[in-house]
């Protein structure tokens, strides 16, 4: 179903200053979560909804992510000359043969607005998926493969949404709207990071969306707005006045990789589910004596 999808854009230009000095010198999309970096997980939740075609948005000091998904031809002929062939077989499933990577630079920060509307050449008039890999996803299926599912069967952009804490309302596109089935609402309202008494409901945008290539003619048209950038939110904004936009509450856990403690959170669980270091990490845990 998801097969109507073929391309996913990355934004990953942004500067990182919530884990800096870790950021200083190297993307916050390349910090690891136990053994992969934030951008391999979004990467492969991509192709798990069907797309072959990866857009990043780069700007500088992000040259680690194109190294990332290029071919390491030094450290292949080591480890095959060493007859280390699962661990070429790893380095060798990070990109995928049947896989198209793009690169297209950011030259301004202008806002994940911008950003996405820097793809307008390289994605076209196609629909096309917006992954944040700082927002790291985990779902049965996974979350885009869900969503890809609901945009096959609307035919119009979808949103992940989640309920969240009213105190965090001004971390989030906080939408409001007619709910038309279970887990789909057709959004009627979306401001972005509003104060909680400003907040039309408590249930905010995640990481991920499927766009109609209109909101390409809506992003073009905006000047800069919360906070001197041209937000995302307010192109869906005018999108809607278009064509319907619909909420998808999604199955499954986000960790906010962007903010420490979402990071944290995120290295723990997952650390635990490992096939190789979650026995011994889980027992290591049970010893640690924590007081409350
Ligand atoms: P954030 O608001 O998380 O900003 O951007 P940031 O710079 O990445 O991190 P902090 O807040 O300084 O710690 C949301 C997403 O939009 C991208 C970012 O890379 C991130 O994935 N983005 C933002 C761009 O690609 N370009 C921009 O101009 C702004």
């Amino acid at each position: 179903m998801s097969s109507h999808l073929k391309v996913a854009v990355f934004p990953v230009a942004g500067l990182g200053t919530r884990f800096l000095p870790a950021t200083k010198a190297q993307p916050k999309e390349m910090l690891p979560v136990v053994d992969k970096p934030l951008i391999q997980y979004a990467v492969e939740e991509a192709y798990a909804a069907g797309i072959r075609h990866m857009v990043f948005i780069t700007g500088r000091s992000k040259r680690a992510i194109e190294d990332h998904f290029d071919t390491a031809y030094e450290l292949e002929s080591e480890l095959e000359a060493a007859g280390k062939h699962s661990l070429l077989e790893l380095l060798r499933s990070v990109r995928m043969d049947d896989m198209h990577c793009s690169y297209v630079r950011q030259h301004r920060m202008l806002g994940l607005g911008h950003a996405v509307l820097c793809a307008e050449h390289v994605v076209g008039s196609k629909p096309f998926a917006v992954l944040l890999a700082d927002d790291l996803m985990v779902g049965q299926p996974p979350v885009l493969a869900q969503m890809g599912e609901q945009f096959a069967r609307l035919g119009r952009s979808v949103l992940a949404v989640q309920e969240v804490p009213t105190e965090h309302t001004r971390r989030y596109g906080i939408v409001a709207g007619k709910p038309i089935e279970e887990r789909i609402t057709q959004i009627e309202r979306i401001v972005e990071k509003p104060a909680p008494e400003a907040a039309p409901s408590r249930i905010g945008v995640a990481g991920r969306y499927i766009l109609t290539p209109t909101i390409f003619n809506h992003l073009r048209q905006l000047g800069t707005g919360a906070g001197g950038e041209i937000q995302l939110t307010d192109g869906i904004a005018r999108l809607m006045a278009d064509e319907a936009v619909y909420a998808y509450q999604y199955r499954g856990k986000r960790y906010d990789c962007g903010s420490k403690e979402g990071f944290l959170e995120a290295t723990v669980e997952l650390a635990l589910q490992h096939a190789e270091v979650g026995p011994p990490f889980r027992h290591y845990l049970r010893q640690l004596a924590l007081g409350d």
